[in-house]
């Protein structure tokens, strides 16, 4: 908090409201990947979190972790790890449901992706009920891996500045609008 970056970044995120379906606030982000000043506040600012706290691995959440994720992983010299949804990967894979709205879905992890005891953060745009994060940590913990902590641009007011999912620390940029 008190970091001049976060107002650019906030307004940056264009908020439509009954999208994609009525009564839903979406957190738009593509404003913020057109302006690469903002673009790279919001990459530099984990960076300086997660640089030098021996993470090997970075886990996107498809989609909007993807566009994150891996300029985070390559400033700290971490591999980049995507957690895909169902039947995208080719390998032998993890599987992880998580209940929606309306019906569940699931995120994938290559078996092999992260060694037993490998520190890791997950990445992704947006937390909201915090489902989708969860299946995350439960994914890389089966794998043995230890989650460090999960890290969002946007969340709800009561994920700021601080919340926890499965005990793994939540980290936001910005509250969602
Ligand atoms: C959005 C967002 C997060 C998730 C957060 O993805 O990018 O991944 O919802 O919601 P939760 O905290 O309630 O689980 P979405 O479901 O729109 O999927 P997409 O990225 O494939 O469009």
């Amino acid at each position: 908090a008190g970091d001049p970056r976060l107002q650019g970044i906030s307004d940056a995120i264009r908020v439509v409201p009954h999208f994609p379906k009525p009564g839903i606030m979406f957190n738009d982000i593509t404003p913020l990947l057109l302006r690469p000043a903002v673009f790279k506040d919001a990459v530099d600012m984990f960076v300086e979190r997660y640089r030098g706290m021996d993470i090997a691995a970075v886990a996107g959440i498809e989609a909007r972790g993807f566009i994150f994720g891996p300029a985070i992983a390559l400033a700290i010299g971490a591999k980049f790890i995507p957690l895909r949804k169902p039947k995208k990967l080719p390998g032998d894979a993890f599987s992880e449901s998580y209940v929606l709205e309306y019906g569940t879905d699931c995120l994938e992890m290559h078996v092999g992706a992260i060694e037993p005891g490998e520190r890791a953060v997950v990445v992704d745009d947006l937390v909201a009920t915090g489902g989708t994060l969860s299946a995350a940590i439960r994914l890389l913990e089966r794998a043995g891996a230890d989650v460090v902590e999960c890290a969002c641009l946007i969340g709800l007011p009561k994920f700021k500045d601080f919340y926890k999912l499965n005990g793994k620390p939540v980290y936001i940029l910005v509250e969602s609008r």
